[in-house]
């Protein structure tokens, strides 16, 4: 395919949205007010608003390879920042998705070379720590689908260990955390966990503020 396509059809989607709705752009222009922050995956079969039936302006976006929260990428701790205390967002959520290539990746053996391998690691760790939940299930695709459900939810106990949430969380009861995880084969987002205000955070990650 060629790129110019890409342009070519988004000449054609400007006109459309226009066409349906003439203040689109002049109102969005000025305007960010999203309610929700999306922690997803790059893939390509994953876009944000697409799956949820949203518009631009209604989320703030960060993806990576198989959505990790990791607590020293200031890539993401910047994303959440903002979101958290300059747009106010009320809702995070962390949406992995079944059959992701990310998280067979770190189930394999086979050497990314070291800087892929620095970020599955992070995948592998969460496999070691829950090694009996994950072997329980039939290996292949089964077996990897238990693993992405399980790194969604640390993913959300990640987000809870910042202090970016925990204050947000004492002095404004916000935002709500979500763990979700994306069929690609239905379409259908299945809620895996929930984290807010009046969840119990373990003590060795919880901040005096
Ligand atoms: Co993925």
């Amino acid at each position: 395919m060629n790129y110019n396509k890409l342009l070519d059809e988004n000449k054609e989607w400007a006109k459309e949205r226009v066409n349906s709705d003439p203040e689109f752009f002049s109102r969005l222009e000025h305007l960010q007010t999203p309610e929700y922050l999306w922690i997803g995956c790059s893939d390509s079969r994953v876009p944000a608003n697409q799956i949820t039936g949203t518009q631009p302006g209604e989320i703030f976006v960060h993806r990576n390879i198989a959505n990790l929260v990791v607590n020293t990428d200031v890539n993401m701790l910047s994303v959440l920042d903002y979101a958290v205390n300059v747009l106010n967002v009320k809702h995070v959520i962390v949406c992995g998705h079944y059959g992701c290539g990310g998280i067979k990746a770190a189930m394999s053996d086979t050497d990314f070379n070291q800087v892929l391998n620095m970020w599955l690691r992070n995948i592998k760790d969460i496999y070691r720590f829950h090694r009996n939940e994950v072997d329980s299930v039939p290996e292949g695709d089964e077996r990897a689908d238990k693993l992405v459900e399980l790194t969604v939810q640390e993913q959300v106990f990640n987000l809870a260990k910042t202090t970016i949430i925990q204050k947000a969380w004492s002095t404004d009861n916000r935002p709500d955390l979500h763990g979700w995880v994306y069929g690609l084969n239905n379409g259908i987002i299945k809620p895996i966990c929930e984290m807010s205000s009046t969840s119990n955070i373990d003590s060795i990650y919880k901040y005096r503020l």
